[in-house]
């Protein structure tokens, strides 16, 4: 295949060309309306060339925000029949409408990387947001960890941005799809290939904790007690972790007047209950079904997070660290979101193997903290990499490099620009 040299200035095309207005899409066609944590990532892209933006794309999806905290993880301004399931199914009765539950709590780890590096204007627009970002992720550790055991639960694989993850198939085999799930047309694969998406059976599951929400009124209480799917994922369990920490670093670098022992406590409490999730002969912080207690099998590149999050003892992190390094020395491209060495690993089916830059970024950011800086540089330079070679892609093949998913994707586009893709070229 001929390589594509692209550029930052194709990759600011793309975000420019993606807004809708206020607010970005992930891509055109595919995703046609705001996704909660892509959305975050936008922001870090629009920064790079036009900050009053990127505060802006946080600004609406905070918009978005549910009267109890939550963040709902898309937000419907307007009926796009080209997507499903739209806002008509969700039924989530706010304004604007939106989907029923949340995605990974990236926000505050962006907003105080805007603070620090910005001026005044970014500094009262992170004031302006901070009681927001309490409130959302005090809504995380209430609703999502009822019993306070230190481990938050996603109530839909969707939640954790992760959607077909092997990690998710101990809570998805638990499902029982009712008969009146009824008739429904995916629009997904109307736009991209069905091997490079869920499966049927995954989405007729998917549809069935739908219906639960709708049901009850999206009763989050009720939703964790008795919902068909109630799981912990290392990747919001250790977002979340690392936007405590920055959530109380923002909280004292704007001066504001918070509750930092609160925050305090969900830091401390986490780091204990992240336990639960290591998987000895996994060498790794692994998924957990809740209600069981069983744990998911490989390693992802949400466990690769636990760096980020500073989760575990410093044994566990050296032991994760060995796996992370070889499952590298088989991929021409890292980090894949799934272990290549096990049998559920798919190169091309979207959270089955594929590789992710956003998932880069972060685990990028972690591994640099604890001193592994080969393995961040080698991680930071397949996001560029990647789009040189195949074009601003979702996601892509980690064995071959194909770009994969929807074309002209906002986040790979942020994370390149933010990492400074093309820069080099002298196209900033
Ligand atoms: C989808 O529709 O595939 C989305 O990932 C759900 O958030």
């Amino acid at each position: 295949m001929q390589k594509i040299r692209q550029s930052a200035e194709r990759a600011k095309e793309i975000l420019l060309a993606n807004d809708r207005g206020g607010y970005t899409v992930p891509t055109a066609g595919l995703y046609p309306y705001q996704w909660n944590w892509d959305s975050i990532f936008a922001a870090l892209g629009f920064a790079v060339f036009d900050r009053a933006r990127a505060w802006q794309e946080i600004e609406t999806l905070f918009d978005a925000q549910w009267a109890d905290g939550m963040v709902p993880h898309i937000v419907f301004r307007k009926n796009d029949p080209s997507y499903f399931p739209g806002p008509g199914i969700w039924q989530s009765n706010t304004d604007p409408m939106s989907s029923g539950h949340s995605q990974p709590p990236v926000a505050a780890s962006v907003i105080l990387t805007l603070a620090k590096t910005g001026g005044a204007d970014d500094i009262a627009r992170a004031r302006r947001l901070f009681p927001k970002l309490v409130a959302s992720h005090r809504w995380w550790h209430d609703y999502r960890d009822p019993d306070r055991t230190g481990l938050v639960g996603i109530i839909h694989p969707w939640e954790s941005g992760r959607d077909n993850c092997p990690d998710w198939d101990l809570g998805m085999d638990r499902i029982v799809v009712p008969d009146d799930l009824g008739p429904y047309h995916r629009r997904d694969t109307d736009h991209v290939d069905a091997d490079e998406r869920p499966t049927v059976q995954q989405y007729d599951r998917y549809l069935t904790i739908v219906k639960f929400g709708r049901e009850c009124g999206w009763d989050h209480r009720k939703i964790a007690a008795e919902g068909p799917f109630f799981m912990a994922d290392p990747g919001v369990q250790f977002t979340l972790m690392r936007g405590d920490r920055d959530l109380l670093e923002l909280g004292n670098l704007l001066g504001e007047d918070f509750d930092a022992g609160e925050i305090e406590d969900w830091i401390a409490l986490s780091k204990e209950g992240a336990q639960q999730m290591w998987r000895p002969d996994a060498g790794a912080f692994v998924a957990r079904e809740l209600r069981s207690g069983d744990l998911s099998t490989a390693l992802t590149n949400a466990s690769m997070l636990a760096f980020y999050a500073d989760a575990g003892t410093p044994e566990q992190l050296a032991e994760l660290a060995g796996h992370g390094g070889e499952i590298l020395d088989i991929c021409e491209y890292g980090f894949p979101s799934w272990d290549p060495r096990d049998e559920a690993f798919e190169s091309r089916r979207y959270w089955r193997g594929p590789v992710w830059s956003v998932m880069n970024y972060m685990i990028a950011i972690g591994l640099e903290e604890h001193g592994h800086a080969a393995m961040a540089a080698r991680l930071r330079d397949d996001c560029l990499r990647l789009p040189d070679r195949s074009g601003f892609y979702e996601y892509f093949d980690p064995m071959t490099g194909e770009g994969l998913g929807g074309p002209d994707f906002t986040w790979t586009a942020a994370i390149y620009l933010t990492l400074g893709g093309g820069r080099a070229a002298g196209d900033v």
